[in-house]
């Protein structure tokens, strides 16, 4: 397997992982279950991000993308930081339930639009 095939497979498990431990942490909150934030789900999807970002950013040099990058990854950073932004208000236990629920909706909207960007790579 070459390098890109290893970088790919793994960015893209880490991808689907991301969402569904972020979807996970939104169900148990939802059902009032706050005490995951004791257990190693409060640190496992940090080490699943930094895997999915290195991965990211070795994918970008190794395809050659970082000389001339095409729209749909410049859209993907953009959504990324508004994914992170958003992901942090939906699990801040101190903020009001109207302002967590806004939060939920953008940041799977975003992540929704991230793996269209990365599946589809329309421009
Ligand atoms: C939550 C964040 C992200 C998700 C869910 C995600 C998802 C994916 C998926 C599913 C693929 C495979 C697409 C295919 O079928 O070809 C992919 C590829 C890729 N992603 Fe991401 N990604 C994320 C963040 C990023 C970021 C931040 C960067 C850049 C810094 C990036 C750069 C790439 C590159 C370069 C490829 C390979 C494209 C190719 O093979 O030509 N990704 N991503």
């Amino acid at each position: 397997m070459t390098s890109y095939m290893i970088l790919k497979h793994l960015h893209m498990t880490t991808a689907y992982l991301t969402i569904t431990l972020f979807a996970l942490r939104l169900l148990l909150d939802a059902v009032g279950r706050p005490g995951w934030r004791q257990t190693p789900l409060r640190f496992i999807p940090h080490i699943n991000d930094t895997i999915l970002l290195v991965t990211a950013v070795s994918l970008v040099f190794v395809v050659g993308y970082a000389s001339a990058m095409p729209g749909w990854l410049v859209a993907k950073i953009v959504l990324l930081i508004g994914y992170i932004i958003a992901g942090v208000f939906a699990l801040k236990v101190t903020l009001s339930k109207p302002a967590r629920i806004t939060g939920a909706v953008l940041a799977l909207v975003q992540v929704s639009a991230i793996l269209h960007l990365a599946m589809a790579k329309p421009f």
